[in-house]
């Protein structure tokens, strides 16, 4: 018993902000966001466009794509940290939006890993019997908390929404394996520190800004190291290795980490997936969005075992082995 993936989806504001754009905005340069990022440009929603709207471009693509109806769900739950509202929650903002009236529907945080968090929540809500379809999604739009004046973050953001569809199975799981991790003792390293319930807004928000927060060189290092430990753990626990995988995609947020993993998994290049160029970091849309077009190219086929691999605030990192 376990779940079968029906379909994907994508939702991506149609407005690009490149390098040059910012080279305007901030002391930067391409040269310099190239060669330590490998970023050229990144979406970015528009003014009137918030998450549950990305969102929900997301979801109709993938509706479309497995021909099913808002009615045909039963579980809504997107992964986002940058909800359009404290609440009511964003997913309940997506079934409002697509009618998916038989739907219960709520939110999930865990940062940049917020989609493989969810898939596995939501595995295992139906493999308890608790949904029979369900819509997972990882939506964020952190340009809206990004301090514009802050050269050390505002080239890394992009905002984004990917869809994935499942269904309830009674024949094996499609899921693989699962592999999640925190460690809380570090939160402070990459934080939104103001407009919580700690520092609410309007309360010293000159100390504490909405904005995101990073120590990058010390996010790198966690990042390198627990997201090899994740893809090790979840190979070891479906009993497969590297050389079984069709396609890695581990999350998008720096090219230097994401050839540092390629070379730890001593795997060939083009066997580990990379858009960030395209898109920069989306959080928890990312690796959902870079699967959607890793089916839609056909660099994944059905059948494939795909790994995913994630990392972000918490810290929290995770790991997936699915079979497409
Ligand atoms: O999803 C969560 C996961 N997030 C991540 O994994 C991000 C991890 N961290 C990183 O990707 C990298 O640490 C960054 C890309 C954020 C920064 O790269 P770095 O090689 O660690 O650079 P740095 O922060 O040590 O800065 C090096 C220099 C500094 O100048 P000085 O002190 O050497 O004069 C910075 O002020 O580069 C400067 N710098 C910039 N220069 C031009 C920082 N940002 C910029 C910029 N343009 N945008």
């Amino acid at each position: 018993m376990g779940v079968r993936f029906l379909s994907t989806g994508a939702g991506l504001p149609d407005k690009v902000l490149t390098n040059a754009d910012l080279e305007k905005m901030v002391d930067t340069s391409d040269q310099w966001i190239v060669e330590r990022t490998g970023i050229k440009e990144r979406r970015m929603a528009a003014p009137d466009q918030a998450t549950s709207d990305l969102a929900v471009l997301a979801a109709r693509h993938a509706l479309e794509t497995a021909h099913l109806t808002p009615a045909d769900i039963d579980l809504i739950v997107v992964a986002t940290c940058t909800p359009d509202h404290l609440f009511p929650s964003t997913a309940c903002l997506v079934q409002k939006a697509l009618g998916a009236v038989n739907a219960a529907a709520f939110d999930l945080s865990a940062a940049c890993s917020g989609f493989l968090f969810g898939l596995s929540a939501v595995s295992g809500m139906m493999e308890a019997g608790m949904a029979k379809r369900a819509l997972l999604i990882g939506a964020d739009t952190l340009t809206r908390f990004t301090d514009w004046k802050d050269r050390g973050t505002c080239v890394l953001f992009g905002d984004g929404a990917g869809a994935l569809l499942l269904e309830k199975t009674e024949g094996p799981s499609d899921l693989l394996a699962v592999h999640l991790g925190s460690d809380g003792s570090v939160s402070d390293i990459l934080s939104i520190p103001g407009g919580g319930s700690r520092h609410p807004l309007g309360s010293g928000v000159g100390e504490f800004p909405p904005f995101i927060h990073m120590e990058g060189k010390e996010v790198f290092k966690h990042a390198v190291v627990r997201m090899m430990e994740a893809m090790e753990a979840a190979l070891k626990k479906c009993g497969k290795t590297v050389e079984d995988l069709a396609l890695i995609i581990p999350h998008q947020a720096n090219l230097r980490i994401i050839d540092a993993i390629a070379k730890r998994l001593k795997t060939k290049e083009d066997k580990v997936f990379r858009n960030v160029q395209k898109y920069g970091n989306m959080s928890a849309a990312t690796t959902i969005i870079a699967l959607d077009e890793a089916v839609r190219s056909g660099r994944v086929q059905r059948g494939d075992s795909v790994g995913l691999i994630a990392f972000g605030a918490g810290l929290t990192w995770a790991s997936a082995i699915l079979k497409w």
